[in-house]
C-alpha cells in the first residue's frame, strides 16, 4: 500500500531542489518547509490557528511521547491514561516514575464523569489521550465529550495531551474535530494542550516522521531535550516528506488508505462473526487499523486472551492479547486483532483458524 512511486518523486525532488538541506545537519525544532507543509496539513483537518513556529517535527510520534515524559513527568507524578492504552506509551511514561492511573472507556471513548472524578482525586501532571480510534481500543471520542475534557483541563490546570496517529483513518463520516480544533472554542484550553501527530499510519513509519504542536515554554523544553537525544529529526526523511505534502499527493493517499482499510475492517468483522459468533464479542470499527475485542466464554468456550494467543499461533495467527495495554485493572479477556497489513483473504483465512483455537 506504500506509495512508492509518490515517495520516490518527493525523494528525487529533495535532492534536485535542495540537496544541501536534505543531506546536512538541520534545526532541532524541525527543517522549515516540512514545518509549514505540516502546519498546512493540520489547517486541512480544521486546527485553523497552528503556525509552524508551533510545532516541532519529531521522529516519529513515539518521540513526542518520550519528549513529553522527559518535560514533564518526575518520579512519583501521577498521569492518567485510558484503559486500555497504547502499551509503548505506558512503558515510556513508567521509566520516568510516573505512577499511572486508568480511566475507563466505553464505546464514545473515555467516560468524562469518571475522568473528572479522577482529575479530581489524583490532580495529575498530565492526561493522555487517544481521542480518534484508539490504540488498541477503536474507540471514538464523541464531540461533546471532547468538549467537555477542554473544558476540564481549564477547571483543573491540567495539561492535555491528545495522541492522533489514526484520525485520519476513517471509514465513512470523519470522525468530530480533533481536540486541537475544538480548543479554539474553549477559552484556555489551548495553553493546555498537546497534540502529536504522525505520518506513520497513513504514509510510512519507515521515514520516522513525527509532530507535536504544544504550548511554547513546554515545546522549547521539548526541543532542549530532543536537541541531546538526536538534535534532529533526519533532514532526509523531512525534506521528502515536505515535498510529498508539497507535491498535494496525500489527499489521493489518504482517500486510498482509507477505502482498504475499510474493506480489510468489514471483512475481519463479517469473519469474526459468522466464524466465532458468541465466542467474541467486539465493537465494529469505524476506522484505524484494530478491532479490540473480548472472548465472552459463551458455552464454556476459552475466555482468556492469553490463553487464546498460545493456541491461535499454534494455528499459525498471531494477534496481541489486552492485558498488557492497561496500567492497571486489566480486564483479562481482551484482545486486539490487526486488519492493517493482511489482504481480505489472509484476514478470512487467519480467522478462520482462530475459530479452530476456540
Ligand atoms: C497511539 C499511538 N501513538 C503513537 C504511536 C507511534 O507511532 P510513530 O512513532 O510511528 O509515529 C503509535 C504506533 O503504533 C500509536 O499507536
Amino acid at each position: 500500500m506504500f506509495d512508492v512511486e509518490g515517495i520516490r518523486a518527493a525523494t528525487n525532488q529533495a535532492l534536485n531542489e535542495e540537496p544541501g538541506a536534505a543531506l546536512q545537519y538541520g534545526a532541532t525544532e524541525g527543517y522549515q518547509p516540512l514545518r509549514e507543509q505540516l502546519a498546512a496539513f493540520m489547517h486541512s483537518k480544521g486546527a485553523l490557528d497552528v503556525a509552524p513556529e508551533q510545532l516541532i517535527v519529531t521522529t516519529g510520534s513515539q518521540q513526542a511521547l518520550d519528549l513529553l515524559g522527559k518535560t514533564m513527568i518526575s518520579p512519583g507524578d501521577r498521569v492518567i491514561v485510558e484503559g486500555p492504552t497504547f502499551l509503548a506509551t505506558i512503558q515510556c511514561f513508567r521509566l520516568y516514575g510516573a505512577q499511572l492511573i486508568s480511566a475507563p472507556v466505553d464505546g464514545n471513548g473515555v467516560d468524562t464523569d469518571q475522568l473528572e472524578q479522577l482529575i479530581a482525586e489524583h490532580q495529575p501532571k498530565m492526561v493522555y489521550l487517544i481521542p480518534t480510534f484508539g490504540n488498541p481500543s477503536g474507540a471514538l471520542l464523541s464531540l461533546a465529550r471532547r468538549k467537555r475534557i477542554l473544558e476540564l483541563a481549564v477547571k483543573y490546570q491540567t495539561l492535555i495531551v491528545e495522541d492522533d496517529p489514526y484520525g485520519d483513518l476513517y471509514f465513512g463520516d470523519a470522525p468530530p474535530p480533533s481536540m486541537l480544533a475544538l480548543s479554539a472554542q474553549v477559552p484556555g484550553s489551548r495553553d493546555l494542550l498537546a497534540h502529536c501527530g504522525s505520518l506513520s499510519k497513513v504514509l510510512s513509519p519507515g521515514l520516522r516522521v513525527g509532530w507535536m504542536i504544544a504550548p511554547p515554554a513546554l515545546l522549547a523544553n521539548a526541543t532542549m531535550c530532543k536537541q541531546f537525544s538526536d538534535a534532529h529529526t533526519s533532514t532526509f526523511a523531512q525534506a521528502t516528506a515536505a515535498q510529498y505534502l508539497k507535491a498535494g499527493r496525500m489527499p489521493a493517499t489518504l482517500t486510498h488508505v482509507r477505502q482498504v482499510y475499510a474493506e480489510r475492517a468489514g471483512a475481519m468483522g463479517n469473519a469474526l462473526r459468522r466464524e466465532l459468533g458468541d465466542a467474541i464479542e467486539f465493537v465494529q470499527p469505524q476506522g484505524g487499523l484494530f478491532v479490540w475485542a473480548r472472548l465472552t466464554g459463551a458455552n464454556g468456550k476459552i475466555s482468556s486472551g492469553a490463553e487464546f494467543a498460545k493456541r491461535a499461533i499454534e494455528k499459525g495467527v498471531a494477534f496481541v492479547p489486552g492485558v498488557p495495554f492497561y496500567a492497571a485493572d486489566p480486564d483479562t479477556s481482551t484482545l486486539r486483532l490487526s486488519f492493517a497489513t493482511a489482504d481480505v483473504a489472509r484476514i478470512e483465512e487467519g480467522v478462520a483458524r482462530l475459530a479452530q483455537a476456540l
